[in-house]
């Protein structure tokens, strides 16, 4: 294997999922410290003070209130080169948060063993189930009273269509949390709460065919349901297959708790072994082979305004193919111009470094004096491809825009497509007028605050937003539909994107398949064409 080939090899991409809350920052900044990127030790400020070195480049963001970019971290653990895609949750959930999945190999889903799996991941996991990437899950919060460890597994397979292998199992919860059992090595981790959960806690290991010896350890009662839970999963449980793991129908569970850094470097050691390296893609001329292959990458997100002082726009890239190295010449395939990416960066921690080389399964963002869209291919000059769109993911919130000042139309028509081409937010039209009247779909409704933001500081535009009631939005997939013909619902409305495609807007999920029913023959869509 060349130099190349094992810098390509070493690299592990994946996306962070949960629903707000269940502790993908608190695991995410455990990994850094694995990972030697932040040191946390001895600093009773150590959660604080990572956090903010985390995010501390999005500051621009939370000056205004609001945040809306997914940060990307590099580190070094173990020999393999670890990229991060943080997908941000909370109301700033935007189609950014499903873009991000297109640029991973695979997904690391964080489920709080209180709570079980919640709505945001349910979302986001759809995404993950599309792309058939390889799921791996971390049921955190063991140190608080966790549901029935049975059930917890249950529902994901249930809820999420997803068949479970849990590769170790947590022995109690809460205040009786004693530790994992090592289903492979076949013993038994004990939990130590350690300082502030700055480095891992020392352990005991006890095999577990040894009862006499494990009762004196977790407790002869402790010992007895481990046993008797063991029985049980090994005669249920699916088998481990890492076929199925890759094929994302099968996901391994892992349990800890990142707050105390309890079962975080066994769950990342056992990621890494089992995650991909970086995968073909799929272009228009066949699959890209990242090994076999010059540089080749795609834009899965453009950041406007990142500095207030240059009013840039960072195109963030992830490298499919090949080598990128410093001011090296690219061919940016929709623009069919030959370039160089102006001040090429890798976006990490607190500093913005300039780039001298990056392989495939990294992530570059370059400066964008606005040429890039979401979706474009960059390819070595002598090369003809492109890399298969990224789907439009349904929004699902809607409302009716209009400008204050009817002079400033231009300015208005200008910045709401701007903006939709960042991709933050997609615009439609009713049927059958033309640009007067403009309907915005949303995927989180914090994006309807940002473009009002935005368009009055960097448009001067005063808008109105009228919300609408519709949830549903759905493409219509048949090539020559008659919309006049179509027999919808009441609550139905019929709308055209900026390309003129048609779509149709639903209140609920109810009338959506009563208009299938209604119109045999009749194809829709949750995803749009890229
Ligand atoms: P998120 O990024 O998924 O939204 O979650 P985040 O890591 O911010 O964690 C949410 C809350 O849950 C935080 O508490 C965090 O300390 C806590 N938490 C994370 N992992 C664990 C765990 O393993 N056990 C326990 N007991 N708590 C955990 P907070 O009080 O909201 O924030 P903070 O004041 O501690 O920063």
């Amino acid at each position: 294997m060349t130099d190349f080939e094992k810098e390509i090899n070493r690299r592990r991409t994946f996306a962070i999922i949960s629903h707000p809350d269940a502790g993908k920052t608190t695991l995410t900044e455990k990994f850094l410290l694995y990972g030697g990127a932040i040191n946390l030790a001895g600093s009773v400020k150590g959660k604080a003070t990572a956090r903010h070195a985390v995010s501390d480049w999005m500051e621009i963001e939370k000056e205004r209130g609001i945040s809306v970019t997914s940060s990307v971290l590099q580190f070094e653990y173990g020999g393999y080169c670890i990229n991060i895609l943080d997908t941000p949750g909370h109301q700033d959930f935007s189609e950014d948060t499903y873009r991000t999945l297109m640029a991973a190999d695979s997904a690391v889903m964080v489920i709080d063993a209180s709570k079980g799996v919640e709505a945001q991941t349910r979302k986001l996991f759809k995404v993950c189930v599309m792309r058939k990437i390889p799921i791996f899950t971390f049921i955190n919060k063991l140190d608080r009273d966790a549901n029935d460890t049975f059930e917890l597994l249950d529902e994901i397979e249930k809820e999420l269509g997803i068949a479970t292998c849990p590769v170790n199992w947590p022995i109690g919860s809460g205040k009786r949390f004693q530790g994992v059992y090592d289903r492979d090595r076949q013993c038994v981790i004990t939990y130590s709460d350690t300082e502030k959960g700055t480095k891992e806690g020392e352990s005991v290991e006890v095999p577990a065919c040894d009862s006499k010896a494990l009762g004196a350890v977790i407790g002869e009662e402790a010992a007895g349901t481990l046993i008797g839970e063991i029985e049980l999963l090994d005669g249920a449980s699916a088998e481990f297959d890492l076929g199925l793991v890759r094929a994302g129908e099968l996901t391994p569970v892992f349990f800890g708790s990142a707050l105390t850094n309890f079962g975080v470097e066994f769950f990342l050691r056992h990621f890494l072994e089992m995650a991909t390296t970086p995968l073909p893609r799929k272009a228009d001329k066949g699959l890209i082979a990242p090994a076999e292959n010059e540089f080749s990458a795609f834009v899965f997100k453009i950041q406007a305004n990142m500095n207030k002082a240059h009013r840039d726009r960072i195109a963030f890239m992830r490298i499919c193919s090949g080598k990128y190295e410093a001011s090296m010449e690219v061919k940016h395939m929709q623009g069919g111009k030959v370039m160089r990416l102006s001040q090429p960066q890798q976006i990490m921690a607190s500093e913005r470094k300039i780039l001298e080389e990056a392989y495939a399964g990294d992530i570059i963002g370059v400066f964008d004096p606005g040429i890039f869209s979401i979706g474009d291919t960059l390819c070595m000059p002598k090369e003809q491809f492109c890399y298969e769109g990224i789907p439009t993911f349904a929004p699902e919130h809607f409302a009716r825009v209009r400008q204050v000042d009817t002079m400033k139309r231009k300015q208005f028509v200008k910045g709401i497509t701007q903006i939709a081409q960042e991709g933050a937010i997609q615009i439609f039209q009713e049927f059958n007028t033309g640009m007067e009247e403009i309907i915005v779909g949303v995927v989180g409704v914090l994006q309807f605050d940002v473009l009002k933001y935005r368009l009055e500081n960097e448009y001067n535009v005063e808008i109105k937003l009228e919300n609408l009631p519709y949830e549903h939005i759905r493409w219509i997939e048949n090539k020559d539909v008659d919309l006049d013909r179509l027999i919808g619902t009441s609550d139905m409305k019929k709308i055209k994107d900026l390309k003129g495609n048609p779509l149709l807007l639903f209140v609920n999920a109810w009338s959506v398949g009563m208009t299938l029913d209604r119109n045999e023959g009749l194809i829709l869509s949750e995803f749009g064409r890229g």
